[in-house]
């Protein structure tokens, strides 16, 4: 039986761990925040002590971060996972960044005779804790072949689209369009609201509508600014629609939908919502053009 060694205890990977842990797996866990890997150590997990010691012990390893910087961070070989002999490993790269940051790590795994199997996750909190994400994975098909058990205990559907790169490639393609519909969405709600709409009622025609994608229904309450679980916030959006741009100009695509997109993103961050759920670039930026537009 396969070993695993889960990294990055945020909000996903404590979901994920859960799941592993319910199917019965063995898993050992480490996160740069060691209070973070209380709850799935109490749950079975064994908590590793460093990263070379969880690489060393475990055949194959999954992390989910932040970014490419944490990426950089947790793979270093001074004291993270390539500080260890990782010859024969199987590592699942599963964060949402750029395309090169993965192939990059891609061809340092493999000139250490280990191997890598991108496998970003579209789906968020709930369908996590349900078993219910998508896997959008790269890699060889004897190593997706061999991880597909470890990854149906958290997805109900593992896609396999080719090389390493392939998954992350395929998330930004996903990702992309829904980061665009919020923005034309805090568009449409604000041009509505300067004229005198009130904000839940069009909210409710437009998820009555084929104006609606089916990310926005639950995404209402806290658009209206109801407290509740904050399940990927704005900085989030932020660094993915700079994993898209950056990924996108470099195959030579122009973005300047998402580079729009951008800049909403970006104020929002300095105006201090960068914790807030990405629902609320909405009425963030309803009040920011009534402010610019007061007399
Ligand atoms: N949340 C969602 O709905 C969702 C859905 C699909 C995909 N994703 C993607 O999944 C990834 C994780 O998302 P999340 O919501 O779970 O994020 P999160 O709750 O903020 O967790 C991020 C994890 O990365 C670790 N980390 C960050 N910088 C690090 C560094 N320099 N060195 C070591 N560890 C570092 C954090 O450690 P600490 O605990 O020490 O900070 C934490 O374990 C992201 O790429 C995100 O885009 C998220």
């Amino acid at each position: 039986m396969e070993r695993i060694g889960l990294v990055g205890l945020g909000r996903m990977g404590t979901a994920i761990g859960e799941r592993l842990l319910a199917a019965g797996l063995p898993l050992v866990v480490w996160n740069r925040t060691p209070g973070r890997a209380e709850a799935l150590v109490t749950a079975g997990a064994t908590l590793a002590p460093s990263l070379p010691e969880l690489a060393a012990t475990c055949t194959v390893v999954l992390t989910i971060l932040t970014d490419d910087a944490a990426i950089q961070a947790v793979y270093n070989p001074v004291d993270g996972l390539l500080a260890a002999d990782v010859s024969g490993r199987l590592f699942v790269e599963m964060s949402t960044v750029r395309t090169n940051t993965i192939q990059r790590l891609g061809q340092t795994l493999a000139a250490r005779g280990a191997a890598l199997v991108d496998a970003p996750l579209s789906g968020s909190l709930v369908p996590a804790r349900q078993g219910q994400l998508l896997a959008l994975v790269g890699g060889t098909a004897q190593d997706v072949a061999r991880v597909q058990p470890i990854l149906g205990t958290f997805c109900r559907r593992v896609a396999h689209l080719g090389p390493t790169g392939s998954g992350t490639t395929m998330k930004l393609v996903l990702n992309l369009p829904m980061a665009i519909y919020w923005q034309g969405l805090a568009e449409a709600l604000a041009l509505g609201s300067q004229f005198g709409l009130e904000l839940a009622p069009m909210l409710e025609l437009i998820v009555d509508s084929q104006a609606a994608i089916g990310a926005l229904r639950p995404k209402i309450p806290a658009m209206l600014g109801e407290p509740g679980e904050v399940a990927f916030d704005v900085t989030g959006v932020r660094k993915d629609l700079l994993a898209m741009i950056e990924t996108g100009q470099s195959l030579g695509v122009p973005m300047p939908a998402a580079s729009a997109a951008l800049i909403n993103c970006m104020a929002a961050t300095a105006a201090g919502k960068g914790q807030a759920d990405f629902a609320e670039l909405i009425p963030y930026y309803i009040a920011a053009v009534r402010a610019a537009t007061k007399r």
